[in-house]
């Protein structure tokens, strides 16, 4: 059986988290974006990992969306569920306040894989918000290797 990896993305950093835990990966897997799995057969996966990042609190639509499609078959797999956001100190609360509650009761894995903010693609808004609330003016990337590593293990000792 294989491992969905399902993410969304707006500027890269939670995509960037997906493709290094696929490759990290030794049994088959499929990465998918989110606004794309409507065609997606999910019973060829024995685990899904859901992963999006948050903006103002939030997850992106797509994986709002796709959890509420799929919410009953997911259920029945095993999940994991990891989220990029600036805020890291207020990770763990993000993360209870913005995915569905059965989500998180069921995942095996949650965390925080890190964040990014890229000032080359982030359009005037985002700049001027991440500007104004994390006082960052340049590029960053912190994405968290040994936390891809930690969950890629769990899928390939556990899973
Ligand atoms: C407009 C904007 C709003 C954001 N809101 C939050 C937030 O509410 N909480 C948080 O922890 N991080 C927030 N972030 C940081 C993003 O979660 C972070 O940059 C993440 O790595 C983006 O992932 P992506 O590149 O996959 O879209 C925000 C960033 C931007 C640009």
């Amino acid at each position: 059986m294989k491992t969905l990896i399902v993410y969304s993305s707006k500027y890269g950093c939670t995509e960037q988290c997906a493709v290094l835990l696929k490759e990290r990966l030794e049994r088959e897997a499929t990465l998918c974006n989110a606004a794309e799995a409507s065609s997606v057969a999910l019973d060829e996966f024995d685990s899904v990992v859901i992963a999006s990042p948050i903006y103002m609190g939030k997850i992106l639509p797509p994986i709002s969306r796709f959890w509420q499609r799929h919410r009953d078959q997911l259920l029945q797999k095993r999940l994991a569920v990891f989220i990029c956001c600036g805020f890291i100190e207020r990770a763990e609360e993000q993360m209870e306040a913005a995915l569905p509650r059965e989500l998180l009761a069921h995942a095996q894995f949650k965390e925080n894989l890190g964040y990014a903010f890229d000032f080359e693609q982030m359009n005037f808004f985002d700049k001027l918000i991440v500007r104004l609330v994390r006082g960052a003016k340049t590029s960053q990337n912190h994405i968290h290797q040994d936390k891809i590593a930690h969950l890629a293990a769990l899928i390939n000792k556990e899973w």
